[in-house]
């Protein structure tokens, strides 16, 4: 009988079924690790186990016996506590205050915070905590936060404690002592639940590791017998092959350069982006692999002009565009399909026909007198789109907000691909698509380099991948681990390694 059971837990949320069938357990004196990728399920998950949501169906048992989680009220009273992805801490209020805030008080509030004070203290000198129950929250560094929060979780004793992508805010050396702390308490007997999708952190921290995949369990190992390349190949999936038949690549000249970039986050000082180099020529696909959060998005907005490198410079075409407005670069020839589509891609707000015209309504024909709107033109342009495109929608002057993500992602190809763009910048492009609306984002893509274009695809879907870049670059913790020769040539079980940083390879240079 394990300590603590979910067994068959689902939750959906409107399309999306956040969690499927999922069995999890953990037992007191163990780490038990979620891996995902980001969507995976994981928060959803926990949040149920913590009373924030009720699931659909399933069951929670705490040492054999049923329990009906209504509220992390309810969670602390049995005894668990989580700490969130975002922390929840008052910043003008002093450590003690914030921990004791929402606890019953029985005494006068002097009383209770000496008495608080002391508790305190006892249990940050127990776990070497290094807190200090007087300091206010907005004076202390983000790691130390942190473990406010873990004092707080203590403080209302707990036997189960949830961390939620704990390691995100942190920099390494916080990171080394976070661990040092988790090995304490399930020393002392607690059961922990740490949730990541950084392979080498999870290789290092825990003993049971269970994956999950677009809601659904793929499967719990012991840390002991698996391997970082192991795990990666079971957060990302087998690969599927290449895309029907496809003709050798005609490459020439580079459209994209993107030259030793870095960049770091202001706030922790981390490297975000550390000497990044690639080029991309005509008529090739050049793909990202990666596990998210690895820089991914920093470096698609620097290509984009939407964020600034602190060194390196990026050229369109032998142009060096680097000082250059997003506005700019499109007209050098950029196509950008942002992973957000809702919030970077589109304007859910206004209708087809105007966002098809995003990027040109300032030029003719949607351009009279350099000032007003001509309505016929954007009405014709939107009909042809919508056909050439086969957006479901039955007239231009729909709002986009009513229709589905394929045909939302539809509409972004349609103004991105128009104008025959020379680089295409591609960012999860088809994250929450269904198969067919998929295959139409692939197909977008080849017909792209078939033209000569030049296309970055940035994925955290292997399989998407290897089905359509001539190469492959690995980034990791914001630097590229090497480059493969795409398509058959590439050895899973290297990319594997190299997703989880645990591995590097030397550049065979920026062609093959
Ligand atoms: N409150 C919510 N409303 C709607 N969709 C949600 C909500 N919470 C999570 N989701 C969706 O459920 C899926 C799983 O999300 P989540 O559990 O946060 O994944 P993870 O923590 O592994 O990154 C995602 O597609 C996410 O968009
Ligand atoms: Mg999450």
């Amino acid at each position: 009988m394990a300590f603590l059971e979910m067994k068959n837990i689902s939750k959906r949320f409107g399309d999306v079924q956040a969690n499927r069938g999922i069995c999890f357990a953990v037992e007191r004196g163990e780490v038990h690790t979620l891996l995902g990728e980001n969507g995976a399920g994981k928060t959803t998950l926990m949040n149920i186990l913590y009373g924030l949501y009720a699931p659909d169906e399933g069951e929670i048992r705490l040492s054999g016996k049923p329990v009906n989680i209504t509220s992390p009220h309810k969670a602390i009273e049995l005894r668990i506590g989580m700490i969130h992805q975002h922390f929840m801490l008052i910043p003008n209020l002093s450590v003690a205050e914030n921990i004791v805030l929402g606890l019953p008080s029985r005494r006068p509030p002097l009383l209770m915070r000496r008495e608080a004070e002391r508790g305190i203290g006892e249990i940050s000198r127990k776990y070497q905590l290094d807190v200090d129950p007087k300091a206010l929250i907005c004076q202390l560094p983000v790691g130390t936060q942190q473990r406010v929060e873990i004092l707080k979780a203590l403080y209302r004793k707990i036997d189960l404690l949830i961390l939620d992508e704990p390691t995100s805010v942190l920099t390494p050396l916080e990171v080394e002592s976070l661990f040092k702390i988790i090995r304490r308490l399930i020393k002392d007997g607690l059961a922990v639940i740490f949730i990541s999708h950084k392979l080498n952190e999870v290789m290092k921290i825990s003993d049971r590791i269970t994956v999950l995949k677009q809601g659904q369990l793929v499967g719990t190992k012991m840390a002991a017998e698996t391997s970082a390349s192991d795990l990666a190949n079971m957060m990302v999936g087998k690969p599927v092959g290449l895309a029907g038949a496809r003709n050798s690549p005609r490459i020439g000249r580079p459209l994209l350069q993107v030259r030793n970039i870095s960049v770091t986050n202001r706030r922790s000082h981390k490297p975000i982006l550390r000497n990044v180099s690639l080029e991309v020529r005509e008529g090739e696909v050049l793909g990202i692999a990666g596990v998210d959060g690895n820089g991914q998005d920093e470096l698609a907005e620097i290509i984009a002009g939407l964020r600034s490198g602190e060194e390196g410079e990026i050229l369109i075409d032998g142009v060096d565009v680097t000082r250059s407005s997003p506005s700019r670069r499109i007209n050098m020839g950029l196509a950008y399909i942002p992973s957000d589509r809702q919030r970077v891609g589109l304007i859910l707000g206004l209708s087809v026909s105007e966002n098809l015209i995003l990027k040109t309504f300032k030029r003719p024909p949607f351009c009279v007198h350099g000032y007003f709107l001509h309505r016929q033109a954007m009405i014709a342009n939107s009909e042809a789109m919508i056909k050439a495109f086969d957006i479901k929608v039955e007239k231009g002057m729909t709002k986009v907000v009513m229709l589905s993500g394929g045909n939302q992602q539809k509409v972004v190809l349609a103004r991105e691909m128009t104008g025959k763009p020379l680089v295409l910048l591609a960012v999860q492009p088809t994250r929450g698509l269904d198969i067919g609306a998929t295959k139409y984002v692939h197909q977008c893509i080849l017909d792209h380099r078939e033209r000569g274009g030049a296309t970055l695809l940035i994925s955290t879907e292997l399989d998407e991948i290897l089905a359509l870049s001539d190469r492959v670059a690995v980034i990791y913790e914001g630097g590229i681990m090497g480059i493969l020769a795409g398509g058959e040539g590439v050895d899973l079980e290297e990319t594997s390694l190299m997703m989880a940083g645990a591995k590097k390879r030397e550049s065979r240079g920026s062609t093959s």
